[in-house]
């Protein structure tokens, strides 16, 4: 069994990525919109959060363990993997090596919650692979209106309004995908890059590497949301399919 984890139900735009190579796994989605936005939490609250999420996955059963959210990615996994040895935590992180590989000297937008931006994680690998063109932008309170399914437009001309020429958009939060065409309209024709590609191959790498079984006659898909709304799973099932 598969676990996949996110603050609500932006790890869906990683979930579906993962679908297009695992038609037939089993999966529990667990959607923890009792406590988003992890992305202004505290470093202490979110291991906190995900301590609790992570014992309720693996009491399900769950060997592995995808992290569908950049936050929890940045500051959790190396707590967790330290923590939770027997267990295979598969970590979502901002495609900003995917701009190095493709169009490095492109003017460059990397938009992720604060809680992304500021880790320790993100800065190595920001720091790796700079490309002396790039903007950092926290977008705080954007993952909470996706969330909740509010217009994003205003925030986003506010936002992103003074941003000219840009080329790379990396996508550093796994809601981020699901308002591709509202960016688009404030910033033109930009190339996104999301964390979701590379991923569902790592992920394909380790269950190989582990020799862990990951096809069956049939897909099943358990959704969780821990503030148990309706809503949130109607959503869900729009999205995925
Ligand atoms: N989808 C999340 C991420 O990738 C979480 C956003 C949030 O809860 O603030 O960071």
């Amino acid at each position: 069994m598969i676990g996949i984890l996110d603050s609500g139900i932006g790890g869906v735009t990683v979930f579906r990525e993962i679908l297009k190579t695992i038609p037939n796994g089993h999966f529990i989605y667990y959607s923890d919109s009792l406590n988003n936005p992890y992305g202004d939490k505290s470093k202490e609250e979110i291991l906190y959060i995900l301590d609790n999420v992570v014992t309720k996955l693996i009491d399900m059963g769950c060997l592995v363990i995808v992290l569908a959210c950049n936050t929890a990615s940045s500051i959790g996994v190396r707590y967790l993997r330290a923590k939770y040895k027997k267990i295979i935590f598969i970590a979502i992180e901002p495609a900003y090596k995917m701009v190095h590989d493709y169009n490095p000297q492109g003017k460059t937008l990397v938009m992720a919650t604060r809680g992304t931006i500021e880790s320790e994680k993100f800065l190595e690998l920001y720091h790796k692979y700079d490309n002396h063109n790039t903007i950092l932008l926290s977008c705080i309170g954007l993952a909470e209106l996706i969330e909740n399914n509010k217009d994003v437009s205003k925030y986003l001309n506010e936002l992103l309004g003074k941003y000219k020429d840009i080329d790379n958009v990396v996508l550093g939060c796994t809601h981020y995908p699901l308002i591709k065409s509202e960016i688009k309209k404030v910033l033109g024709d930009v190339t996104f890059y999301d964390g979701s590609i590379g991923l569902t191959k790592e992920l394909l790498r380790q269950l190989n590497n582990h020799n862990i079984k990951y096809e069956y006659e049939k897909l099943e898909i358990k959704f969780i949301d821990s503030s148990q709304n309706e809503f949130k799973e109607k959503r869900f099932w729009q999205i995925i399919k």
